[in-house]
């Protein structure tokens, strides 16, 4: 992002596929939300589980999305997803423990439970299993020495590859079965192209769902999310918050509540996404970049590279350097296999993906 912003200062024009986040501002209705509670005063703190009538409002999403019944009282309130994995972990896991992520996968996951003194375990996906981790691999992993949990996501970061629900159903089964924790990453749900995303909340009330507003909402900066906890844990879960954080930021909360009314906008954005993705799909194999991971959900095309290179870091630098096309490369996520992959993030414009394929072209054509 450094080198990117050297170049813009030059003058050059960067077409930023390296970053996670989207383009688009909150909601309208989030925005006026947060504008009308300043006007109001006073910004105080909140219950440590969140503002109630927030946690009665994202119950009520599960309703509407996926058909859930599901009890307000298991909804908490966190700053952005990120502090869901700290709070959850905390919860449920001991120093020591050996927790089960899927490898490629979102580097903090790994950093948040090492910095708990947990082991993550990293079980590798490939073609053969859709890129995400089976029942058998799971269980493969638990006999060579017994986990304490798993966390995946769906859709994923950075392969944008989703789950299908009955993969999704399977694992969290067998994870029950063997006494090894759920804990499903669903901070893309509502940006899924190839199939409709399921929730491991319809599956058990044991599983833990992380989730947040910062993805389809458009929310990043406001740092606001949720967990849906099985109910036995939201205790823990409230006096961890209470002592930890306090609370989630009061205006971002408000705006957070308002943000569900504003979903049409949202969808606007999705439909931008939509088209970023057929440009992608289509226009990269055109361009001599035929092979990459199934595009399902997210913004991200995680792309194989192992015909131009051995050092993903070095491709991604001579991408931005001359061809001015900022990506990121694979071994930020996968420390094994990452060499070979670049990941590219499609939150931007439409116009600016049609001249990235260009570039792209351009620039694998040179050699
Ligand atoms: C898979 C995944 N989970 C969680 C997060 C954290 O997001 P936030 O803390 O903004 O909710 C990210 C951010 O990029 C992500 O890609």
């Amino acid at each position: 992002m450094e080198r990117a912003a050297r170049i813009e200062a030059a003058g050059g024009h960067v077409i930023h596929m390296e970053v996670g986040q989207p383009a688009a501002p909150a909601p309208t209705t989030a925005r006026e939300a947060a504008r009308r509670a300043l006007d109001h005063g006073r910004i105080g703190y909140t219950t440590a589980l969140g503002i109630p009538s927030l946690r009665a409002r994202i119950a009520r999403h599960y309703g509407d999305t996926y058909g859930v019944d599901l009890d307000p009282g298991r909804v908490v309130v966190t700053t952005g997803s990120s502090s869901g994995f700290l709070l959850t972990f905390l919860a449920q896991f001991e120093p020591g423990d050996r927790v089960a992520i899927a490898n490629p996968g979102y580097p903090p996951y790994r950093h948040i439970l090492t910095a708990l003194g947990c082991e993550p375990v990293l079980i590798e996906t490939d073609a053969a299993s859709r890129w995400v981790i089976t029942p058998e691999a799971l269980i493969e992993a638990h006999r060579r020495t017994p986990l304490k949990g798993v966390l995946v996501a769906s859709p994923a970061n950075p392969t944008g590859t989703m789950m299908r629900p009955e993969a999704l159903a399977e694992l969290v089964h067998t994870a029950e079965e063997h006494g090894i924790r759920f804990i499903s990453d669903e901070i893309y749900h509502g940006l899924d192209y190839a199939f409709p995303a399921s929730t491991a909340a319809a599956i058990s009330p044991h599983a833990t769902i992380i989730h947040s507003f910062s993805k389809y909402f458009c929310m990043t900066g406001w740092r606001v999310g949720w967990m849906v906890m099985p109910q036995p844990l939201v205790r823990a879960v409230e006096r961890l918050q209470q002592n930890l954080m306090i609370s989630v930021p009061t205006l971002s909360q408000i705006a957070a509540e308002a943000a569900f009314d504003g979903a049409s906008e949202m969808e606007g954005v999705k439909h931008g996404y939509e088209e970023n993705r057929l440009i992608l799909t289509q226009g990269l194999p055109l361009a001599g970049l035929p092979e990459f991971l199934p595009v399902d959900g997210a913004f991200y095309l995680y792309a194989d590279v192992s015909r131009f290179t051995d050092d993903s870091a070095a491709f991604a630098r001579r991408l931005l350097d001359e061809a001015h096309v900022a990506a990121t490369p694979g071994v930020d996520f996968d420390p094994h296999r990452g060499h070979h992959y670049l990941r590219l993030s499609y939150a931007g414009a439409p116009a600016e993906m049609r001249v990235a394929v260009e570039r792209i072209g351009a620039f694998l054509r040179k050699g």
